[in-house]
């Protein structure tokens, strides 16, 4: 596990891109398994302006996102999907038909997660896996529990998940409940995973992510098994390392 230390959430962007640009540039038909939320924001913003200055080439990129809401539209603005066409796809020269995201409008959960572990087996894998971090350690929507889930399920959120997302929405009523995530192992399975944590309320459980024990009470600390994971956090994130 390699952590990077960002003096602040600018440099932290401009660092994950970079990382995420190097696989770009010496793989350019690679998969990228993406992330929403805010602490990627910057590193999308970061991989716009590359692409803008003709630096990197989105048209032979693959995309699988890790989550989505179910019962969401993609045309509704709190959907994954809406978010990553916003902060990314629109920007760059991604084929949208090769970028993929949980069919959140499919209502039998167990067509939902089975379809969504065939496509991203058939797009070969994901090559670097972008993951932010929960405050109670998940990663994807995996909320701390008794077993490591293995691929994509049908999660319902913990009230410290629709607490931290309610900012998003109208009010915490219109959370939804209930969200598809990729799982454990297939992100354990990317060949690369690149994290990206931002600010004073990560520190503590970026603590137990890394050096805490490996416990699906803290998803993330899962990742200390893994042989090629960067950890790019800010100093204030970094704080209590
Ligand atoms: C988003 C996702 C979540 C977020 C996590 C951190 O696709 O899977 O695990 O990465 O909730 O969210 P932020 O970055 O908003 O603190």
């Amino acid at each position: 596990m390699v952590i990077c230390k960002a003096s602040d959430y600018k440099d932290l962007s401009r660092k994950a891109a970079n990382i995420i640009a190097a696989q770009m540039i010496l793989k350019p038909d690679c998969t990228l398994g993406l992330a929403t939320g805010s602490s990627p924001v910057g590193t999308y913003e970061q991989l716009i302006e590359r692409f803008k200055d003709g630096d990197l080439d989105f048209s032979r990129i693959t995309s699988v996102n890790l989550d989505e809401y179910k019962g969401l539209a993609p045309d509704n603005d709190q959907s994954y999907r809406y978010f990553m066409n916003t902060n990314l796809f629109n920007h760059v020269n991604i084929d949208k038909a090769h970028t993929f995201v949980p069919d959140g409008l499919e209502p039998d959960a167990e067509k939902a997660c089975r379809e969504y572990d065939e496509i991203i087996e058939n797009v070969g894998g994901i090559d670097l896996q972008l993951l932010g971090l929960g405050h109670n350690g998940h990663i994807g929507f995996n909320e701390p529990a008794d077993s490591f889930s293995k691929g994509t399920n049908c999660v319902d959120l913990t009230e410290s998940t629709i607490e931290a997302n309610k900012r998003f929405f109208e009010s915490e009523a219109d959370v939804p409940r209930q969200a598809y995530t990729m799982g454990i192992r297939t992100i354990m399975l990317a060949k690369k995973i690149l994290v990206v944590v931002s600010g004073k309320d990560k520190a503590e459980i970026l603590k137990k992510v890394v050096c805490g024990p490996v416990t699906p009470e803290v998803p993330a600390s899962v990742l200390q098994l893994h042989p090629d994971v960067t950890i790019v956090a800010d100093s204030e994130a970094c704080s209590l390392l």
